[in-house]
């Protein structure tokens, strides 16, 4: 390894699509790693509004999300002088990686993603090219920028060994032009599952409000939620096999306290679920309500959001512009 290797700095990248409020799940699976890596790493963060429309939206709501989107981003901590901060569809050079990415991509992998399944069975009216594709722009975004890790919540997986793939072939076939990244998946909050199904991840699609915290739910709605979460008849706060509902709060309190599960049994030995599930909602609550009022306090702030968004633009879009040449050059394409 040379010299310039070893002192390379590790690159990471990741991206949130701008569908709905967040919930809980995105900030502990993917939102709040990303702060603690930007001290260690460079790092390149997006909201991805193009993979928000492989489902139908309205575009004015599309437009206010991806702006509220990169506020979040903002108010969660990350730190647009630190970190190249940006929205996908202002770096153009995402679509034009994707088509060379696509048409080294088998109909067969693609068809394997368990996302698509899902999704072209829950909007079976609209099962468009671009949903099926989709793994081939994520895996575009990914690889333009380099990045040796893309953190992510365990849902992801699957699409970024994809994007492994991709780059382990392409790099095969015309030489070396892709890092080949790694999926960062932090065990704590991995798969934070729904409040009211605990088998189901927490997701925002869901219908159920109560199945989820959303980054916008105030402290009393917080605290409400966790109190109407399922749990079990045994009242002991174990993680344990068939404890769905309790094994979920004891994650998502370990994920925002820092303690291990023995120290969580420990400090609720003899205590019922009520006051495990208060703790849980006090817990997150002080989590997220600085957050918010960030967030409440950027989004008045036009001038500053559109001068940060044009400036993670500017600085995404040369180093993808670096890349895709690469690319190119060696799939043949005169530059
Ligand atoms: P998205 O927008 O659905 O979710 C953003 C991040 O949140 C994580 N996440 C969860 N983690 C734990 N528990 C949950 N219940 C939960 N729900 C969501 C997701 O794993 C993700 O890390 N395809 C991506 C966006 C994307 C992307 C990329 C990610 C586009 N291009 C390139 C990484 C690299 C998506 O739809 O995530």
């Amino acid at each position: 390894m040379s010299e310039q290797q070893i002192e390379r700095r590790k690159r990471a990248l990741s991206c949130i699509q701008p569908t709905g409020t967040p919930t809980l799940g995105n900030y502990l699976g993917a939102l709040r790693n990303w702060v603690a890596m930007q001290e260690e790493m460079d790092c390149c963060f997006a909201v991805a509004d193009l993979h928000a429309i492989t489902v139908r939206q309205e575009p004015a709501k599309l437009r206010q999300q991806t702006k509220e989107m990169f506020a979040l981003l903002l108010a969660i901590g990350l730190d647009p002088e630190k970190n190249v901060i940006f929205v996908q569809s202002q770096v153009p050079q995402h679509t034009e990686l994707a088509w060379l990415l696509a048409c080294n991509t088998q109909f067969g992998e693609l068809s394997r993603m368990t996302q698509f399944k899902d999704k072209s069975q829950k909007h079976a009216d609209n099962i468009n090219l671009g949903l099926f594709a989709y793994p081939t722009l994520m895996a575009a975004d990914i690889l333009l920028y380099q990045p040796d890790y893309v953190p992510v919540g365990a849902d992801q997986k699957q699409h970024c060994e994809l994007s492994r793939d991709i780059a382990g072939r392409f790099n095969n076939l015309y030489g070396n032009t892709f890092v080949v990244p790694e999926p960062y998946i932090m065990k704590a909050g991995a798969r934070v599952r729904s409040l009211q199904d605990p088998t189901k991840k927490m997701s925002k699609s869901d219908e159920n409000q109560n199945s989820f915290i959303s980054l916008k739910d105030d402290k009393d709605t917080i605290l409400r939620k966790f109190k109407r979460a399922v749990t079990d008849s045994e009242a002991v706060v174990r993680y344990a096999d068939g404890k769905d509902g309790i094994n979920n709060l004891m994650e998502i309190y370990a994920a925002v306290t820092g303690k291990s599960y023995e120290e969580i049994e420990r400090e609720f030995d003899g205590r019922g679920y009520g006051d495990f599930k208060v703790a849980v909602g006090e817990a997150v609550a002080a989590e997220l309500v600085p957050v918010q009022e960030r967030f409440d306090a950027l989004l008045k702030d036009k001038a500053y959001l559109e001068e940060m968004m044009k400036k993670g633009a500017e600085t995404a879009s040369r180093i993808g512009a670096r890349t895709l040449a690469k690319a190119k050059k060696k799939m043949g394409f005169l530059l």
